[in-house]
């Protein structure tokens, strides 16, 4: 798939994986000689804030569209396709939303087959098809667009103005596949079984040892446990104590990787010391996440410096951590820096490995199900590699790590009590600067502020607060207030996500 910069690329790759079928999202200029080498199927252009007629529009290379395999375009990949093709877009009074998609004409070779009459279909967009071009037949329009699916069954080219990953849309899900499946021929093999083989064969074959940061997440255990289904022996995992963990943390995954079965070598590293000695000062999120990346990487080249030698370093990113840092080569913006991508430094020595970074979270716990890790690995609630630090808006001081560290578990633990741990994404508490007047006792007190957030998600690209009863709520305040030195207000984070993130930093 072409990524032309939407905020839905990333989801159509999501929907096309459902049905077994690989995807991958590349730059959408990368050269068609380049996708060659990797033998698709099928190419997809996906939507884009451009438009087509802007100066220096984004544009795939011309041969793609002699590729000799199916196209499919969507939304901006719709008109990119009507362009390229001789047809004409126009600009058209922006439409977001729902509209009514009706099928028409012979179909486009099954494109829009299976759908039983008309259906929902939302749409995102500033541009329309004005001319159809030569030799392409209208399948579907809806109210506001004539040319709301367009085929060309000769040249296998397909164009749909609307947004088919979005759950908006109603089969959506039939239309991709119709598209990857019927029209392509890919054949719904690319499981998570067939991922495992094909990694660890990959793996195996690099020889050298490796060097695994791993700290009991699941991202991180999976690709140790595939490492070491892969090169055996030669795998050295560390876990690095950077003084912004969570209470009691260091314990409970020694303890748990030690239960695990897995068998993994771990080495346990206190860097703690230094990771606040750095962090001492510095207040802006993007810092603080260079500072922790940077210092991690210091950490494992001493580290492979004294118990080499190794050939490469581990580590556990997946794919949205990738596409928020802003590294996939698309056009998307930079979100965060996730402290693991694209900090790892040249000095290194060390060739990065990174057997996950094709996959989302949901997809790793399948993994992590196939490797035999034990739920209590797999399901723990994800935690970022900055830890604490991301939680704590402004300087990380010892204060603020207290009061953070002690109110998180309590979130959790009251989560626990109440038997929803293990159905929200994540929660935690997180504490800034500002401060409010409380009273305690007859005394007036002037404490901070905590910021509880628990949220749902399927794999943190997009999340929403989670609805928790008011009681689960009232306890967490409760106990925050009384048993939290220092704190006098609790809040309830209530943002989405779009527009907000997970992490407050
Ligand atoms: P945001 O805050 O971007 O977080 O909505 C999305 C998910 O990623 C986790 N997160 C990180 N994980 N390194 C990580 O390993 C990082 O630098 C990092 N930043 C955020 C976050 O906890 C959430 O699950």
């Amino acid at each position: 798939m072409l990524d032309f910069g939407s905020q839905y690329s990333h989801l159509i790759c999501r929907r096309i994986r459902d049905f077994s079928v690989r995807a991958e999202l590349v730059p959408y200029d990368t050269p068609a000689a380049r996708l060659a080498e990797m033998a698709p199927r099928g190419i997809v252009l996906s939507g884009g804030p451009a438009s087509v007629y802007d100066d220096g529009a984004p544009r795939p290379d011309p041969a793609v569209f002699d590729a000799g395999v199916p196209i499919l375009g969507i939304c901006y990949g719709h008109q990119v396709i009507v362009d390229r093709f001789g047809g004409a877009v126009k600009r058209a009074n922006r439409e977001y939303g729902s509209s009514v998609l009706s099928v028409a004409g012979g179909g486009g070779a099954g494109l829009l087959s299976g759908l039983g009459g008309p259906v929902r279909a939302w749409m995102s967009h500033g541009d329309e098809a004005e001319r159809v071009p030569d030799g392409f037949e209208v399948i579907g329009r809806t109210d506001s667009a004539a040319a709301a699916a367009i085929a060309d069954a000769g040249r296998s080219v397909y164009g749909i103005q609307f947004h088919p990953e979005v759950a908006h849309t109603e089969k959506g899900d039939t239309i991709l596949r119709n598209f990857a499946v019927g029209i392509c021929g890919a054949r719904p093999e690319w499981t998570m079984e067939a991922f495992v083989d094909e990694a660890v064969a990959k793996l195996s074959r690099a020889g050298g040892r490796v060097l695994c940061g791993i700290s009991g997440g699941v991202d991180s255990t999976v690709a140790a446990a595939l490492l070491h289904r892969a090169v055996g022996e030669r795998l050295v995992c560390v876990f690095v104590d950077n003084g912004l963990l969570r209470e009691g943390e260091r314990a409970e995954v020694e303890a748990a990787l030690g239960a695990s079965g897995l068998g993994l070598p771990v080495e346990y590293v206190d860097a703690s010391a230094r990771f606040l000695a750095r962090l001492a000062g510095v207040s802006d999120p993007e810092r603080k996440r260079l500072a922790i990346g940077e210092e991690f990487a210091a950490v494992f080249a001493e580290f492979a410096e004294a118990n080499g030698p190794f050939r490469s370093l581990a580590q556990g990113t997946l794919y949205p951590d990738v596409i928020e840092s802003g590294v996939s080569g698309g056009p998307a913006a930079v979100i965060k820096s996730h402290h693991n991508v694209g900090g790892l430094p040249d000095w290194l020595g060390l060739d990065v490995v990174e057997p996950l970074r094709d996959l989302y979270k949901d997809e790793v716990r399948r993994v992590a199900g196939i490797l035999g890790v034990p739920d209590s690995l797999a399901w723990r609630h994800p935690f970022p590699g900055p830890g604490l630090a991301v939680r704590i808006i402004g300087e990380v001081t010892a204060e603020k790590l207290a009061v953070c560290r002690r109110s998180s578990r309590i979130v959790e633990d009251e989560l626990r009590r109440a038997g929803l741990y293990g159905s929200v994404w994540q929660a935690y508490a997180a504490v800034g600067d500002d401060r409010a007047v409380g009273v305690v006792g007859d005394e007036r007190s002037h404490g901070r502020i905590v910021m509880v957030r628990i949220v749902d998600s399927v794999d943190a690209m997009t999340a929403d607060w989670t609805r928790v009863p008011s009681e689960v709520l009232e306890a967490i305040s409760n106990r925050i207030t009384n048993e939290v030195e220092g704190v006098a207000w609790v809040t309830y984070a209530v943002s989405s996500k779009p527009p907000a993130t997970i992490e407050p930093q």
